[in-house]
């Protein structure tokens, strides 16, 4: 009989639907890993068993038994303890209250503080010699780095002692030896008969230990393997779907104008700075090349570092042929590149001031303007805000008139008006709809069709897939791998992706 089994789990946030049908069967003496790519209801499935997510519809069954996950105490009852993947450490705490939070060793009303320095120590011990310097019992975790958050979250979950233990992404920010050790106590839990669910987007962890794999697509489960039995391809297979796996993108090929012909319009060698090294590549002008690859992998800091908003450690850059050295944003706009990022975008609003004043602070800078007539600064910016089909009723309204959409785009427009000679976007649609990245991307095709060079960045496969002539796969800071012409599938795209580094 299973420690715990799920059937048939849902979940809908408005008209989103986190997870359609999950199943999940866990046996006692197992890790279980559950794979799937972003958003496909993996964090969503572990909430519900851990009782932070109501699901709308399945049932739990716990050594047989039905049970109702009603909160997080119901699941501390249980016996099911949680690693969060967005943590659930209380920053200002420190570690050793942190990790004993979920249960404090209490004495009458009084917290036993000798108590619960005793038990933190235990657990601190199992990572003894690789957490780092800084990390003490007594530090508070805000002054911890990502990493340190991380294992004290580990910690944190392992102190529960429950016998049904979920990971959700624990290795992320982890090095190699901190995953090796995490690794040695998941071998001796599962001797002792803890069922663990283990979640990474790393193929050589998922083989390394888990003892059995499920994979979520798109919500649902759609497939339930022995470690033993399958394999690396096999496992993205399913994640990306068979009718998925080998289409290479048709919307593409309109935009493919990678003949050679093209001059280059930027070139980088030997690129290294933080968190990346070693990235070497060509874009030609009318070209639109792709970064792909996992969240985090360094690609968002190339862009920035090429923008002068990174420092560069080594690497050659060129520009329409020319030495360039990216030192700050200013002399990178003044020599012609401009950098677009959906998330900063929306913090570059400057609330309160009219839409003019909005779309025209590039400009400004690149041209060292200190004073300008509204009348010409309107007829320069009406094209690129008309190219976006940007909603407005006049320049003079304020930026807070508009919605966040039409906020977004005058943001994006803001970058076009003297158009660059390489714009580098940077996951440019995240946080806006559905029409407003339609608009984004067909403005996007016509800058190249008129000779810009653009790197695109996007954490959207499907996007990436569609709108882009080439691909680099991002893999640890480096890129692994080169996807062009009908290579350019999921397939490929997943399987460079999730492939050990
Ligand atoms: N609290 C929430 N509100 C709205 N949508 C959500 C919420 N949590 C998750 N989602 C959406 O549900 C889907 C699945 O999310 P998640 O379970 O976090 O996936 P995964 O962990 O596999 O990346 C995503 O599209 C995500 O945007
Ligand atoms: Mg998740």
């Amino acid at each position: 009989m299973a420690k715990l089994k799920i059937s048939g789990v849902s979940k809908a946030y408005g008209a989103t639907v986190a997870l359609s049908r999950g199943d999940l069967e866990l046996e006692a003496g197992e890790v279980h890993v559950l794979i799937g790519s972003n958003g496909s209801g993996k964090s969503t499935l572990c909430k519900i068993v851990a009782g932070s997510v109501k699901p709308d519809a399945g049932e739990v069954l716990l050594d047989g038994k039905p049970v109702t996950v009603s909160g997080p105490q119901a699941a501390k009852a249980l016996g099911i303890g949680i690693f969060y993947q967005e943590l659930s450490l209380a920053a200002r705490r420190t570690v050793e209250e942190n990790i004993c939070l979920p249960d404090l060793p209490m004495r009458g009303p009084f917290v036993d503080r000798r108590a619960l320095s005793e038990k933190a120590a235990r657990y601190i011990a199992l990572f003894d010699g690789v957490t780092g310097g800084g990390f003490a019992a007594d530090a508070t975790v805000d002054v911890l780095r990502a990493d340190q958050r991380q294992l004290v979250e580990i910690m944190k979950a392992l102190a529960t002692e429950a016998p049904v233990l979920i990971f959700d992404e624990p290795t992320s920010a982890l090095d190699r030896a901190q995953v090796d050790r995490f690794f040695e106590i998941l071998r001796r839990l599962k001797a002792e008969g803890r069922a663990m669910v283990f979640i990474s987007h790393r193929m050589d962890e998922i083989f390394a230990i888990g003892d059995s794999v499920t994979v979520l697509r798109d919500g649902r489960t759609v497939g339930t393997s022995r470690i033993a039995d399958t394999t690396p391809a096999e496992v993205v297979r399913l994640m990306v779907g068979e009718e998925q796996a080998q289409a290479a993108p048709a919307a593409a090929a309109e935009t493919v104008k990678t003949d050679g012909a093209g001059p280059v319009g930027l070139a980088v060698s030997a690129l290294a700075g933080p968190g990346f090294a070693g990235v070497s590549f060509a874009v030609r002008q009318g070209e639109i090349l792709g970064f792909g690859g996992l969240h985090g992998q360094g690609q968002s800091s190339v862009l920035r570092a090429l923008f002068g908003a990174l420092p560069l450690a080594a690497g050659a850059v060129t520009l329409k042929g020319g030495a360039y050295r990216p030192h700050s944003p200013r002399a990178a706009i003044r020599a012609g590149l401009a950098y677009v990022s959906g998330d900063r975008g929306r913090d570059g609003v400057i609330q309160g001031r009219p839409i003019l004043e909005n779309v025209t602070p590039i400009h400004f800078l690149r041209n060292r303007l200190t004073l300008a007539r509204p009348g010409p600064l309107r007829d320069k910016a009406t094209p690129a805000v008309e190219a976006l089909h940007t909603r407005f009723a006049g320049f003079s309204h304020p930026i807070g008139s508009l919605s966040g959409g039409n906020q977004q785009k005058i943001v994006i427009a803001r970058w076009l008006i003297d158009r660059p000679d390489v714009l580098l976007l940077d996951d440019p649609t995240k946080g806006i709809d559905l029409s407003a990245k339609a608009d984004l991307f067909a403005l996007v095709r016509k800058l190249a069709a008129e000779g810009m060079a653009i790197v695109l960045y996007s954490s959207e496969d499907a996007e990436l897939l569609a709108n882009s002539d080439r691909i680099l796969v991002f893999n640890g800071g480096r890129v692994t791998r080169e996807l062009a012409g009908a290579d350019r599938t999921r397939f490929n795209l997943y399987e460079a992706a999730y492939e050990a580094a």
